[in-house]
């Protein structure tokens, strides 16, 4: 039996985590549950899974929770960081899958790595912004970071174990978002509404607006760099409409490894819970005849530069990525709440990266890193100001 903590329960991947457990109650069970502000949603599942702790971001969620979920056995945390924390490192807990949102979870997955627990990690974001400390957490405490995002779930399960020094290239696949075909001229009038209707995967709001402008596919070739240890120049994008092939490791004699499968999250969130044994689907096998054909493209950085923003990012190094992540997340939330078009997203992200090379260092610590974190937010929304209306 592996005992799990879901950082994110109420989530698009919390859920879907869930209902991996449902389909695996002889091998799966729930000992911390943790969510934002979804007190209704977390209460419900504290009535159905019963775990032995559950903490929420805010103290009106807390208040709610106790409400709703009454005198159980499940012990309700204190809110915010605090509880996170206690939820990430409760001594019952094997594996801690970091499904929330947002950067709120760093302390919490690195409290997880330093108290040894298994991380299965959904949320690119706490990798981006402070890779090298969670590398070197991980390292020193001989942890396993097993990746949830597919793609480089797709990479894990190609490499195997085999040894990155024989691998020339990983290759990332993108489905292209929503706007693959989309000119300039139709870009800067899509709707957040347009931006959230993704062709092949069911997501979070964020996540899917990333997907649009690429610059999910910008996190995850940084998420790669610090996962599989490869440079910048070794990390490819492919277009890839159908998300059937969910990424490739190109080996230094010319072979290319890819994993396939269909498109639902529940099976690399399986894959990372079971790891190293694999269990029986939850879902239907791939049907590659029915799939039809598979078709291959280079993304057009012209059109979508957060790809190429989260390149010169990395290139970069320092600061950048951490300014990259929050900067983005700000720009994300302004597109979402109507204050700037699509196109003006990658806009504020240059002017926040450019500017922070006047005073931010390289953050070698925690501290460090929340605060590029804060100036890159604080950075970001002065510049939101400043825009011309869209
Ligand atoms: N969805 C996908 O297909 C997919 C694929 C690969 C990677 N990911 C990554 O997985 C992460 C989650 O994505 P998602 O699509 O599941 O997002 P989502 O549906 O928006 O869910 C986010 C989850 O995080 C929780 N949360 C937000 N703020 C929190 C805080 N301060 N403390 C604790 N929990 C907090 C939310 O709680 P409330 O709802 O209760 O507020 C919710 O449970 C993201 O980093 C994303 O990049 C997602």
């Amino acid at each position: 039996m592996k005992r799990v903590a879901i950082l994110g329960s109420t989530g698009s991947i919390g859920q879907s985590a869930l209902a991996v457990v449902d389909a695996h109650a002889g091998q799966l069970s729930v000992v911390a549950l943790a969510a934002g502000e979804n007190a209704a949603l977390l209460a419900e599942q504290i009535a159905r899974y019963r775990p032995r702790v559950a903490a929420v971001a805010t103290e009106a969620a807390r208040t709610e929770l106790v409400l709703r979920a009454g005198r159980g056995a499940t012990t309700i945390l204190p809110s915010g960081q605090d509880g996170l924390m206690a939820a990430a490192t409760h001594p019952d807990v094997d594996i801690v899958l970091c499904a929330s949102s947002g950067t709120a979870s760093l302390e919490a997955a690195l409290a997880a790595i330093e108290a040894g627990k298994v991380l299965a990690l959904a949320n690119k974001e706490v990798l981006v912004m402070a890779g090298a400390l969670m590398i070197d957490a991980a390292r020193r405490k001989g942890v396993a970071l097993l990746p949830v995002d597919s793609e480089h779930n797709a990479i894990h399960q190609c490499l195997c174990g085999r040894d990155t020094r024989d691998v020339t290239r990983l290759i990332l696949t993108a489905s292209g978002g929503p706007f693959r075909a989309l000119d300039r001229t139709a870009l800067a009038r899509v709707t957040p509404e347009d931006a959230l209707r993704h062709p092949t995967w069911v997501m979070g709001r964020k996540i899917a607006i990333d997907s649009a402008t690429l610059m999910n596919k910008g996190l995850e070739v940084i998420e790669a760099r610090w996962l599989f240890d490869l440079p910048p120049h070794a990390i490819d994008v492919v277009v890839h409409p159908q998300s059937i092939v969910h990424s490739m490791v190109e080996f230094r004699d010319g072979s290319i490894l890819a994993q396939l499968g269909v498109t639902d999250m529940r099976l690399p969130i399986q894959y990372a819970f079971s790891y190293p044994e694999r269990w029986a689907a939850p879902v239907p096998p791939l049907d590659l005849v029915r799939a039809g054909a598979l078709e291959f493209s280079a993304p057009d950085r012209d059109r979508f530069p957060c790809l190429g923003l989260a390149y010169r990012a990395l290139e970069h190094g320092g600061a950048w990525p951490t300014v990259l992540n929050a900067a983005n997340e700000v720009a994300v939330d302004a597109f979402l709440t109507r204050r700037i078009g699509f196109c003006q997203i990658p806009e504020v992200i240059v002017r926040a990266l450019e500017a922070a090379d006047h005073g931010l260092g390289a953050p070698v610590s925690l501290s460090d890193v929340r605060a590029a974190d804060r100036w890159a937010r604080a950075f970001t929304t002065e510049t939101l100001g400043t825009l011309p209306s869209s």
